[in-house]
C-alpha cells in the first residue's frame, strides 16, 4: 500500500439523513421537511421524521463507530436547530446535543468532521428567498461563526458545504431534491451564493478557532463520451463543466468557466469582491465519489445538453443504477491534483447500495458492498501511487438512511437499521472495513 502511516479511515453521516426528532428541542423545519410533504417528492411518502432516531440512539451509534475502530467521523449539524430562525437567537439545545457529541466522540478517540450544510437549509429563508438570495450566504456565515465558536475548541476539522452540485443543480434546476425548483436563474444564483457562502464561512471559522482546517466537499465525476462522434465528445466537454468545472474553477481563483457562461447564457450574480471570497484558501478538498459520466449530446435537453447514458453494455450497477467504476475514483483525484493543485484531499464520501437481505440468524452478508469497497480502496491507492495527497477516506455511510429522495429503501450502510424496531446489525461490510483499519495500523506498527 502506497498511503501514508498518518492516513485517516473514517465513516460518514448526515443530520436529516439520520437524527429524526424534528420537531423537539427547538428545532424549526427545514427545507426537507417541507419536501417531504410534497406527494411524490420522496419514495413510498418516507419522510425524515424518525430517520434512524439517532437523535436519542446516539450513544448506541457512537459504539458502533468504536466497534468499526475508525479514526474519524464526519458528520452534519442541522442549521434548524441551532438557530431555528435562521439568522438571530442561538438554540442552546440545539448547538448542546452537537457539543455532548463531539465531547463522547473525542472521549472515544475519534476525530469529528463537523459538516456545517448538508443541505437542510431553515424553512424560514427558503421563505425569504432561499439559495438564490443573497442573504443566505451572510446568513450561512453567520452560523458556522456559531458553531465554530461552541465547538472550535475542541473540532478541528471543518466541511462547508456538501456538495454545492446537488444544493444547486438537482435542487433549483432538476427538481429532485429540495426545494424542487426547475428555473436555471435560480439554480445559477444558487450555485453562486453557496460558493459565497463557502468562503465567507471559510473566514468566519477560520477567525473563530486558528487550530481549524476548513474545506469543501463537492461530488465530482471524470465524464466519457458514449461514442467517439464529435458530438458526444463536446457533449462530454459541457458535462464536465456543468459537474466539475463550475465549482473547481471559481474555489481556485479562475473565475467561473466561460464556455459555461454562454452555455447557460446568463452570468452568475458576482459583486465585486465576490470572487476572492470564494477563492478564500482551504485545507483540504473533500471529494465524493459515486460513479463517472458517461454522456451522449442531447440538444433539447436540459443544459448542459447531454444525456447520461444509463445501461452501458458490460457494465455493473449498484441498487441505485450507479455504475461501479473504481477506475473513475482514482481518475478524478489524478485530475484534481493535475489540475487545481489543491494542498491535502480527504475522500469525504464513498460507499454503495444493495438490496441487503437479513439471513435467518439475523446476519447481512453483503458481500457486493465489501467487493465495491475493496476495489474502490485499490483504486486510492493508486492514486496515491500517482502523487494524490490523499489524506483520508470516508464510507458512506455508518448506517442505512433516509437516502434523500429515495427514501429508506436504498441501504448504504454498514450498518443494517430496521426501522421497525430500530435495532442496528453490523453487516458483514462493516467487520470487513474494521479488519481492513487494524489490518493498516498493523503494517504500519
Ligand atoms: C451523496 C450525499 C449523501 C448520500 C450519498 C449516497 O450525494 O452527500 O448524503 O445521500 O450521496
Amino acid at each position: 500500500m502506497h498511503l501514508p502511516s498518518d492516513f485517516l479511515w473514517g465513516v460518514a453521516t448526515a443530520a436529516y439523513q439520520i437524527e429524526g426528532a424534528v420537531d423537539e428541542d427547538g428545532r424549526s423545519p427545514s427545507i426537507w421537511d417541507t419536501f417531504g410533504q410534497i406527494p411524490g417528492a420522496i419514495a413510498n411518502g418516507d419522510t425524515g421524521d424518525v430517520a434512524c432516531d439517532h437523535y436519542h440512539r446516539w450513544p448506541e451509534d457512537l459504539r458502533l463507530i468504536r466497534d468499526l475502530g475508525v479514526d474519524a467521523y464526519r458528520f452534519s449539524i442541522a442549521w434548524p436547530r441551532v438557530i431555528p430562525t435562521g439568522v438571530g437567537a442561538v438554540n442552546p439545545a440545539g448547538i448542546g446535543f452537537y457539543d455532548r457529541l463531539v465531547d463522547e466522540l473525542l472521549a472515544a478517540g475519534v476525530r469529528p468532521f463537523v459538516t456545517l450544510y448538508h443541505w437542510d437549509l431553515p424553512q424560514v429563508l427558503q421563505d425569504k428567498g432561499g439559495w438564490p438570495a443573497r442573504d443566505t450566504a451572510q446568513a450561512f456565515a453567520d452560523y458556522a461563526a456559531v458553531v465554530a465558536s461552541a465547538l472550535g475548541d475542541r473540532v478541528t476539522d471543518w466541511c462547508t458545504i456538501n456538495e454545492p452540485l446537488c444544493v444547486a443543480w438537482i435542487g433549483h434546476l432538476e427538481g429532485r431534491m429540495a426545494p424542487g425548483l426547475t428555473d436555471l436563474r435560480s439554480a445559477v444564483d444558487a450555485s453562486h451564493h453557496v460558493l459565497l457562502g463557502h468562503g465567507l464561512a471559510t473566514q468566519a471559522i477560520k477567525a473563530a478557532s486558528a487550530t481549524s482546517n476548513v474545506g469543501i466537499v463537492l461530488n465530482l465525476s471524470p465524464v466519457d463520451p458514449a461514442t467517439d462522434s464529435e458530438a458526444d465528445a463536446a457533449a462530454a466537454v459541457r458535462a464536465d463543466g456543468h459537474t466539475n468545472r463550475w465549482w473547481l474553477d471559481p474555489l481556485h481563483g479562475r473565475g467561473y468557466p466561460r464556455d459555461m457562461v454562454d452555455l447557460y447564457r446568463m452570468e452568475p450574480p458576482v459583486l465585486d469582491g465576490d470572487l476572492e471570497t470564494i477563492a478564500t484558501p482551504t485545507d483540504y478538498l473533500g471529494v465524493n465519489y459515486y460513479f463517472r459520466g458517461v454522456v451522449a449530446d442531447d440538444p433539447e435537453g436540459p443544459v448542459p445538453h447531454a444525456r447520461q447514458v444509463e445501461t452501458l453494455p458490460g457494465a455493473r450497477y449498484t441498487a441505485m443504477d450507479w455504475e461501479i467504476y473504481p477506475a473513475g475514483l482514482q481518475r478524478i483525484l489524478t485530475r484534481v491534483t493535475e489540475d487545481y493543485g489543491p494542498p491535502k484531499i480527504y475522500v469525504t464520501e464513498q460507499g454503495s447500495a444493495w438490496p441487503d437481505v437479513v439471513d435467518a440468524d439475523g446476519g447481512i452478508e453483503d458481500k457486493d458492498r465489501i467487493d465495491y469497497l475493496e476495489q474502490h480502496l485499490e483504486a486510492i491507492d493508486a492514486a496515491v501511487a500517482d502523487g494524490v495527497p490523499l489524506a483520508g477516506y470516508f464510507v458512506w455511510s455508518l448506517l442505512d438512511n433516509l437516502e434523500w429522495a429515495y427514501g429508506y429503501e436504498k441501504r448504504f450502510g454498514l450498518v443494517h437499521v430496521d426501522y421497525a424496531t430500530q435495532q442496528r446489525t453490523m453487516k458483514a461490510s462493516g467487520r470487513r472495513y474494521a479488519e481492513i483499519v487494524r489490518d493498516f495500523r498493523a503494517s504500519r506498527g
